[in-house]
């Protein structure tokens, strides 16, 4: 793997944590590190009993062996980002870019003072857009301005450029999708940043030519929490028929649900340069191939969609998510 980026393809919540997740305990990296906007982002990791929604620390925390960091073009809330660490008792392996962007309570109460980003856009309230539009502006807080961030302060660029110098895994989480990238999105119905892979690459300082793989996840029925165009959208009653409800982990709000749109999976998977794709809810396709970890078990409805993805994509899927569990999935990586 040495240096791979994984990004949503479509409006977020793709599952990219749990496709973190399982990819850092297969692959092993010395380290993962979180790109995206900051703490609008929410990853849902499911082991056994146990389910984790984390906002900043990255999803492959559940991988113990690895160092863990936030990087430098990332928003940090040190309210959420403390309270997660202890949480998750992840202190002395996680650190933050000593120059990432705060996010101070101001900020949050202009997001949700804001009707233009709370009504129209449809925020999460978290802060990020009215932070990010501080650190343009250049009046922002800088990470290694906080007393409480002290000991979590790192340069990660040099860290994980030291890392791949030295030959080892690197996995570079992304966060968002990319239709709500501020640059190709549906603007204004986007987030505050750019989400694609390059942005992922830039928010951890590691230039293009070190990028060796780009994961783009795809949820066989995409959703979208917020405002803006959805062009493959369902009724509610539909989406009831299909039996999918989901509610967004950061701000419990309904999410839309639509059908899959190859002619948007193509594009983005241009732009994010996909060298590999994941699907997620395969099981959705068709409900027997709930929990499946074999390709050769899946049904052909199953499989006749995985197809047609990849002729819509463009690139090999790789892996195939057949439930919410980390165990949950089917890593064809090997058979490329
Ligand atoms: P903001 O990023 O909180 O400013 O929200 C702007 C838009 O991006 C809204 O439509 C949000 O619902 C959406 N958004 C931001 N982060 C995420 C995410 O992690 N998953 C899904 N949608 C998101
Ligand atoms: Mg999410």
């Amino acid at each position: 793997m040495a240096c791979t980026i994984i990004v949503g393809g479509f409006f977020g919540d793709e599952g990219k944590g749990k496709i973190v997740a399982h990819i850092a305990e297969r692959d092993k990296p010395a380290i993962i590190s979180r790109g995206g906007v900051g703490p609008n982002a929410g990853h849902t990791v499911k082991m056994g009993d146990k389910t984790y929604g984390v906002r900043m620390v990255p999803s492959g925390f559940v991988y113990e062996k690895a160092l863990l960091c936030i990087g430098t073009g990332v928003l940090v809330d040190p309210r959420v980002f403390l309270h997660e660490v202890d949480l998750l008792g992840v202190k002395g392996r996680v650190f933050v870019d000593e120059r990432c962007g705060i996010i101070d309570p101001v900020h949050i109460e202009r997001d949700r003072g804001s009707a233009h980003l709370s009504k129209t856009v449809g925020s999460t309230g978290t802060g990020c857009g009215p932070a990010n539009a501080d650190r343009a502006l250049r009046v922002g807080r800088q990470a290694k301005d906080l007393p409480e961030l002290a000991g979590y302060l790192m340069d990660v660029p040099a860290e994980i450029n030291g890392s791949l110098d030295d030959g080892e895994n690197v996995l570079i989480e992304g966060t968002q999708g990319f239709y709500i990238s501020l640059y190709f999105g549906t603007y204004p119905y986007v987030t505050s940043k750019d989400t694609s892979a390059s942005q992922m690459a830039a928010d951890n300082g590691i230039g293009p030519t070190r990028i060796d793989d780009v994961i783009v996840v795809f949820k066989a029925y995409p959703t979208r929490v917020g405002a803006g165009p959805f062009s493959t959208e369902m009724t509610p009653e539909e989406a009831q028929e299909h039996g999918i409800e989901e509610f967004g982990t950061v701000t419990h709000r309904p999410r839309r649900i639509g059908t899959w749109d190859g002619e948007k999976a193509r594009y983005s998977a241009m732009i994010n340069g996909c060298t590999q794709a994941a699907i997620t809810g395969i099981d959705r396709i068709d409900p027997g191939c709930f929990g499946c970890t074999e390709y050769d078990k899946l049904s052909k409805a199953a499989k006749d969609f995985v197809k047609k993805a990849e002729e819509d994509i463009g690139a090999p899927v790789t892996l195939i998510s057949t439930g919410p569990d980390i165990s949950h999935i089917i890593d064809l990586r090997e058979d490329l």
